[in-house]
């Protein structure tokens, strides 16, 4: 099939290049011309696993994957266009303007294309946008009529950062939120790929509310287990112990039951926030996912109260950060409690040198737009913890698990699956009984 992909950021360029994996012919959209360049040279604009080789080969040696400015050009030689730009948080709600602009677009090419033309919307929206939103706007701009000259889909990503371009290849599960048959028919066409088992088909408002309840029910079973982490903190019962525990029952399970310094990312945060918010307007508070929020919020100051508790206060004081993106393996350092912590390092007055494998230059960028200059970015983690008085490392990079031993300063990790805090009298850890 013919498939265009709107919006080129992870979700867009992840997702496209695994349909045209699965051999569809593919074209990215994007507004920016040094990213639309950039993908037709092969070069990925995102650090993800895999994606680099895949674009490569897709891109210059397969040809079946090209990048363009030109919406209109796309829509047409195309035979479903998805919707995937971003749908930031802004004050705590969702900012629908890229989507709007994106289906205002597409409604104008529509207009003049006279084969049937399937739209998906792709990008996490509250439950009502696709119809109240998009449709609106698709048939304001092309004149048409959903269900009869062109199909609205609903098709929510589950794509985890740093293992995204397999789980577009290899999806646990994929929803279609359609509203006639037609548009169900080629949606599972595209995906001719799949097994049937993976699929869940629903209406399209139910399908937006499904990728916001499995965010947000994941987002509160860590919030669960970093709350129990915090209480054994206070007990003297080690939390590992008893999140091990509870999740070998099968009906817990041990995913997401992990203690750290808090959730992060492009995701949770957002979409937890977007469903307060959606709950509040429509008088169903969602009182949990509120509390999930304000936990979650304050998290990452356990970190620092561990680290003032073995230390007395640790103002002024140097020191060592290993690990600046939200979780390992990617370059993503939106919402990520490191840049949390460091930010309030930097109010304590303390000197700070900063090491991450991949998050600098995004971390960087997002500390100096909040003015916080201070960070000494170093090239390893060696030249990182060089001199330090304490070392904190609130993300889990397996790399650091060869420096940990090296450290000779009382060192707080935020996840234990970095090392066994046993076996090492200078390392701290969250949910650890105290020593
Ligand atoms: C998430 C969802 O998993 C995905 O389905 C959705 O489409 C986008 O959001 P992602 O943000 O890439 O994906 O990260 P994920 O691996 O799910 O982790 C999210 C956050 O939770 C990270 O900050 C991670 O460190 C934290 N986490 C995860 C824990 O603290 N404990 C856990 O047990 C699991």
């Amino acid at each position: 099939m013919k498939i265009s992909f709107v919006g080129s950021g992870y979700v867009g360029q992840v997702n496209a290049a695994g349909a045209a994996h699965y051999g569809h012919e593919v074209i990215l959209v994007d507004i920016d011309p040094k990213k639309v360049d950039s993908l037709n040279k092969g070069i990925p604009t995102i650090f993800e696993k895999g994606l680099e080789g895949l674009l490569q080969e897709l891109v210059l040696k397969k040809k079946t994957l090209r990048a363009t400015l030109d919406l209109q050009q796309a829509v047409h030689a195309t035979d479903i266009s998805l919707i995937c730009v971003g749908t930031p948080d802004k004050g705590g709600m969702i900012d629908l303007s890229y989507i709007q602009q994106v289906a205002k677009g597409i409604g104008e090419a529509l207009k003049t294309k006279e084969n049937y033309h399937v739209v998906v919307v792709k990008s996490t929206v509250v439950p009502g946008t696709s119809l109240n939103t998009v449709n609106v706007l698709l048939e304001q701009y092309s004149g048409k009529k959903a269900g009869i000259d062109f199909g609205l889909c609903m098709n929510p990503e589950f794509l985890r950062e740093g293992v995204a371009v397999e789980d577009s290849i290899h999806p646990d599960s994929i929803v279609l939120g359609t509203q006639d048959e037609k548009t169900k028919k080629i949606m599972r066409e595209m995906y001719a790929w799949a097994e049937e088992s993976k699929f869940t088909y629903v209406g399209i408002t139910a399908a937006e509310a499904i990728k916001y309840a499995k965010n947000s029910f994941l987002a509160t079973k860590i919030t669960f287990a970093n709350e129990w982490a915090n209480f054994c903190d206070a007990a003297g019962i080690d939390a590992k112990e008893v999140l091990e525990a509870i999740g070998a029952d099968r009906r817990i399970s041990p995913m997401f039951l992990r203690n750290g310094p808090g959730y992060g990312g492009s995701c949770f945060p957002k979409d937890v926030n977007a469903i307060v918010h959606a709950g509040q307007v429509r008088h169903s508070p969602f009182r949990i996912l509120e509390e999930v929020v304000a936990v979650n919020h304050t998290q990452y100051l356990h970190l620092i109260d561990l680290a003032q508790e073995k230390m007395g206060s640790i103002a002024r004081r140097k020191v060592g950060i290993l690990g600046l993106s939200f979780k390992p393996e990617t370059d993503d350092t939106r919402e990520s409690p490191a840049l949390r912590i460091i930010s309030y390092l930097v109010s304590q007055g303390c000197e700070i040198k900063a090491y991450c494998p991949q998050g600098m230059e995004m971390a960087k960028e997002m500390l100096e737009e909040r003015r916080i200059t201070e960070v000494n970015y170093m090239n390893s983690a060696e030249e990182c913890i060089k001199d330090a008085e304490l070392v904190l490392i609130p993300t889990d990079w397996a790399e650091f698990k060869e420096i940990i031993p090296k450290i000779t300063v009382p060192t707080f990790i935020g996840h234990r699956s970095l090392v066994n805090p046993d076996d090492y009298a200078h390392v701290y850890a969250l949910g650890y009984p105290k020593r």
